[in-house]
């Protein structure tokens, strides 16, 4: 695997490729990786003859007080890892070479209504930052196929919505959760938890799994909702956000919608943690 940090390398090996016809997938990541993303290279190996992965701690998608200095950074075991997977290419830019103006001083990308909600009201700018660096990262790369996880629900929807507004010629895979054997998400953010907050946050996919039932036996959504708040504060959870919206139209759902997606973000410590679930009423 070529592990370069220059655009014109990576230009050159996607040029050299696509002249013998072959096609290319694309897995973005901040690095650290996990089973989650290793899951994406092998379905991105799947789909295309050659996989090209990113690794960029983007800093246009952090808040002032986030973790963008802590964030792990794991450079040689991600290149491992990668091999295994099957990647032929790495870009691992610095932020000087993504934003060589500065952050401020240059074009974004913003996707209207999608990105000021949850986790965008948690965290205001994130997915300017996200859309803004995944449209870069697309440019350069111009890949047939990018390969996301639906771990991060509402982001895949910030990709899929702009790809589509854009008129970007690139197909958008999502990819179901990996979890834990405990249920709980893979996530480079586990790593900050304590061995004890760990088990106490296996408490979340409990709890999806149990609204979803819940919701199967016709239980009102609001009482879902409150239910599923109490065992998260009991767990030891800080609220962030629990809502239930439609899968297709993303709006708030009501008692008529039978195609669901229940999203949560919590805090266990200062460590703050989103989980989801799909949930498709019979
Ligand atoms: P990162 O958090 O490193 O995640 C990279 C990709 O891995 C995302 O598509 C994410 O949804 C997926 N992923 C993470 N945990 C997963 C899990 N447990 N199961 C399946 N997929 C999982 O998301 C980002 O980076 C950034 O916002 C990025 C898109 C790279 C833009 O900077």
């Amino acid at each position: 695997m070529i592990t370069t940090q220059s655009i014109a390398d990576i230009r050159a090996q996607v040029k050299a490729w696509r002249l013998k016809g072959e096609t290319v997938a694309f897995v973005p990541t901040m690095g650290n990786l996990h089973l989650g993303h290793i899951t994406l290279v092998k379905e991105a190996k799947q789909r295309a003859d050659h996989v090209v992965a990113s690794i960029f701690v983007n800093p246009m998608q952090f808040g002032q007080n986030e973790d963008l200095d802590a964030y792990p950074r794991t450079l040689a075991n991600d290149q491992a890892a990668l091999v295994n997977a099957g990647a032929e290419l790495l870009f691992t830019p610095t932020p000087e070479i993504i934003y060589p103006k500065g952050m401020d001083a240059q074009t974004f990308v913003e996707v209207p209504s999608i990105s000021n909600e949850l986790c965008g009201a948690s965290r205001p700018g994130h997915f300017r930052g996200v859309a803004t660096v995944v449209c870069k990262l697309f440019n350069i790369v111009q890949p047939d196929i990018a390969v996301f996880g639906q771990k991060d629900f509402q982001q895949l929807l910030v990709i899929r919505t702009m790809v589509a507004d854009l008129s970007m010629p690139i197909e958008i895979l999502g990819v179901e959760t990996i979890r834990e054997d405990s249920g709980l998400a893979m996530s480079s953010r586990n790593g900050y938890l304590t061995a004890e907050q760990k088990a106490q946050a296996s408490q979340i996919k409990r709890s999806l799994d149990k609204m979803a039932t819940s919701l199967q036996s016709g239980l009102a959504l609001d009482a879902v909702i409150s239910q599923a708040q109490i065992e998260l504060a009991d767990a030891g959870f800080k609220h962030d956000y629990l809502d239930i919206r439609n899968t297709n139209n993303f709006a708030i759902a009501n008692s008529e919608d039978t195609e669901l997606v229940i999203l949560v973000a919590a805090y266990m410590g200062t460590t703050r943690l989103i989980d989801n679930l799909v949930v498709k009423l019979t």
